[in-house]
């Protein structure tokens, strides 16, 4: 069988194939709530195919947003709108996952197409925003967070910890927490985002300790029976890279101990001067040594969507699932295309009856 349409199994869930689509922001809400937008957009994506379909950053706070446009997970109205989302998902076929997240110092900002920078500190819509430490991220996003204080550091790790009650109990089969792409908790990880000096900071252990510390809080709450992941930035491209890839495996290898049971393997976004090889499946090698050294299941994405290139990073074993993001956005059944590109059999039967008994005879 095809590498990329073999069912994957993770704790009690199985996933009809290795493709999913990762989290990726609609900035479409408002007060973090879902809208028609979302309730459309998600089963659509679910329909096309893939086995898991991740809803996009969800804050757990309202400063935790990137955007005043990002959904959030902190109260039960917001829950009741995930929860008919989880059950279209679902109802497609797919699995229903959502990723749980905290912007940190990337946090307040404006729209992508709105001008991707900090809103103006002037401007009612923006707000304070939070980190380990009052360093700015720099570039379009110039203005210094306010460093985190330990009560802020035990008021955000609950609210991790109500976001994935609520997420438990809207019908989400899948957890991702995260800890990637310069926002809060790797900002704790980054040695320049986060100079602290004390438990939270300085040495591996201590930039380490706020991931550990949420992982452990949420795995209490989260169903030993259902997988509980983090997406991670294992790497900068910023001229440390191995340095920082070796401790990203040690933390990656304590996370596993801790219950994690699959890392999302991306890149840290820590920097706005990083050097990332964009234009090739970058990730694939880098994923394929977090899956050896940590000997844990993972997931990658960053370009890896031809047919061709995902069904050879699982077949060579170098991921168990590839994320598929923008090519879902350009043609939502994208996962049938694949299945026919790949020759599966009967590839249209992907899809749901109402559109695969047709297309199978069409053309
Ligand atoms: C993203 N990405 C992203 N990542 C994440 O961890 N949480 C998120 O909410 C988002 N939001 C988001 C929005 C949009 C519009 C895009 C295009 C991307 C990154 C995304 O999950 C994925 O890693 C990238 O799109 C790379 O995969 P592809 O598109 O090359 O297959």
């Amino acid at each position: 069988m095809t590498a990329l349409f073999t069912p994957f199994s993770l704790k009690d869930v199985t996933l009809r194939n290795r493709i999913a689509v990762p989290p990726m922001c609609q900035y479409s809400a408002d007060d973090g709530l879902t809208n028609d937008w979302h309730q459309v957009h998600y089963p659509a994506l679910a329909r096309g195919g893939a086995g898991l379909v991740i809803v996009e950053a969800t804050a757990v706070s309202p400063e935790g947003r990137i955007t005043p446009g990002c959904l959030g997970l902190w109260n039960d109205e917001q829950a009741a709108g995930l929860a008919r989302i989880a059950a279209g998902i679902k109802a497609a076929g797919a699995v229903p996952g959502i990723q749980i997240a905290h912007a940190g110092r990337k946090a307040s900002a404006n729209k992508p197409w709105e001008g991707d920078d900090h809103i103006a500190a002037d401007d009612p819509r923006s707000w304070q925003t939070i980190a380990p430490s009052a360093v700015a991220f720099g570039a379009n996003l110039p203005q210094v967070p306010k460093a985190m204080t330990l009560d802020d550091i035990e008021r955000v790790k609950a609210d991790f910890v109500a976001s994935a009650q609520r997420a438990r109990d809207a019908g989400f089969q899948w957890l991702e927490l995260h800890f990637a792409h310069g926002y809060l908790a790797q900002s704790f990880f980054n040695v320049d985002a986060n100079v602290r000096d004390d438990a939270y900071g300085g040495d591996y252990a201590g930039r380490s300790r706020f991931m550990l510390e949420t992982l452990a809080a949420v795995r209490a709450v989260w169903p030993e029976h259902l997988p509980l992941t983090a997406r991670f930035g294992v790497i900068e491209y910023d001229g440390r890279d191995e340095q920082t890839l070796a401790e990203s495996i040690d933390v990656t290898r304590a996370m596993h101990q801790g219950g994690l049971d699959l890392l999302n393997v991306s890149v840290g976004f820590s920097t706005p001067n990083g050097n990332v090889p964009w234009g090739t499946p970058f990730l694939a090698p880098i994923a394929e040594r977090v899956r050896r050294e940590a000997a844990l299941p993972v997931a990658s994405s960053w370009g890896i969507d031809a047919a061709e290139v995902a069904n050879r990073v699982v077949a060579d074993q170098q991921m168990d699932l590839v994320m598929i993001g923008r090519a879902f956005l350009a043609n939502p059944h994208y996962a049938a295309q694949m299945a026919a590109e790949l020759k599966v059999e009967r590839p249209t039967w992907l899809l749901p009856a109402p559109y695969a008994h047709w297309l199978e005879k069409y053309r």
